[in-house]
C-alpha cells in the first residue's frame, strides 16, 4: 500500500533494529484519511470471504479495524487486555506472551459477541512474533467460529510472526512489510 509506505518513510522513527515508532499516525495520533484507505484496502483483500465480524486488540488495532468494519459493514470487537487474574465466567480468555515486554498477559472477549456461525477477520496494527494474532485466533476458535484471515497494517517481516501464522493455515495479508530496520533505515520487502 503506497500511501502507507510513504507515511512510514516520512514519519516513522527507527528506534532500534527491532522497533519502529509510528506514533504520529497510528499508535498515538491517528491519521483518519490513512485509516480510511487502510479500511478500504482490507475490504478489497478480504471482501470475498463473507466476513461477519472483525476482531482486534485494544488499543492500536481499533482504528484500522473500525475502518475495515465500516467498509465491510460488520461489527468490530476489540479484545480487552487484563492482568492474569481469576477465571471469569462469560469471557473467552487467552494468554499472550510479549517478547518485547517479556511478560505474559491475557486478552478476553465476551462470549455474547461471538457465535459458531461467525466468520471472523482478525486485524492488528503490528505483526511481530504473532502472539497477539494467535491469541485472537484461539479465542475465535474457542467460540466455534472460523478465522477467515488476518489483516496487518505493518508487518515486521524479519520477525517470525507471519511464518508461524501461515504454517498454522491462516491467510495473512500485510499492508506494509518491513524487511529491515538496520542502520536507522526502513526497508520494505518487495
Ligand atoms: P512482541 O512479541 O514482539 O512483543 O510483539 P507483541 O505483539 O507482543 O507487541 C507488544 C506491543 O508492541 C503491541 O502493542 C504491538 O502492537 C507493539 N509492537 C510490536 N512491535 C512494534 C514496533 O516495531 N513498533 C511499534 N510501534 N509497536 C510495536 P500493545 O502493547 O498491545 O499496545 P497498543 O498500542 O496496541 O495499545
Ligand atoms: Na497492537
Ligand atoms: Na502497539
Amino acid at each position: 500500500m503506497e500511501m502507507l509506505k510513504r507515511i512510514i518513510i516520512d514519519e516513522g522513527i527507527v528506534l532500534s533494529e527491532q522497533v519502529l515508532k509510528v506514533d504520529s499516525f497510528l499508535n498515538h495520533q491517528i491519521d483518519p484519511l490513512l485509516m480510511q484507505e487502510i479500511g478500504r484496502t482490507f475490504a478489497n483483500r478480504f471482501g470475498e470471504d463473507e466476513v461477519t465480524k472483525i476482531v482486534t486488540i485494544e488499543s492500536s488495532g481499533i482504528a484500522p479495524a473500525v475502518m475495515a468494519g465500516l467498509e465491510l459493514g460488520v461489527p468490530v470487537i476489540f479484545a480487552r487486555k487484563r492482568k492474569s487474574l481469576t477465571l471469569q465466567d462469560g469471557l473467552y480468555t487467552e494468554k499472550v506472551y510479549s517478547f518485547t515486554k517479556m511478560e505474559e498477559s491475557e486478552v478476553s472477549i465476551s462470549k455474547k459477541f461471538l457465535s459458531p456461525n461467525d466468520r471472523v477477520l482478525i486485524i492488528d496494527d503490528f505483526l511481530a512474533n504473532g502472539e497477539a494474532a494467535l491469541a485472537m485466533a484461539r479465542i475465535v476458535e474457542q467460540a466455534g467460529a472460523s478465522v477467515t484471515g488476518i489483516g496487518i497494517v505493518i508487518e515486521k517481516a524479519f520477525q517470525n510472526g507471519s511464518g508461524k501464522l501461515k504454517e498454522l493455515g491462516y491467510r495473512v495479508e500485510s499492508l506494509a512489510r518491513v524487511s529491515s530496520l538496520a542502520n536507522g533505515t526502513v526497508e520494505f520487502a518487495e
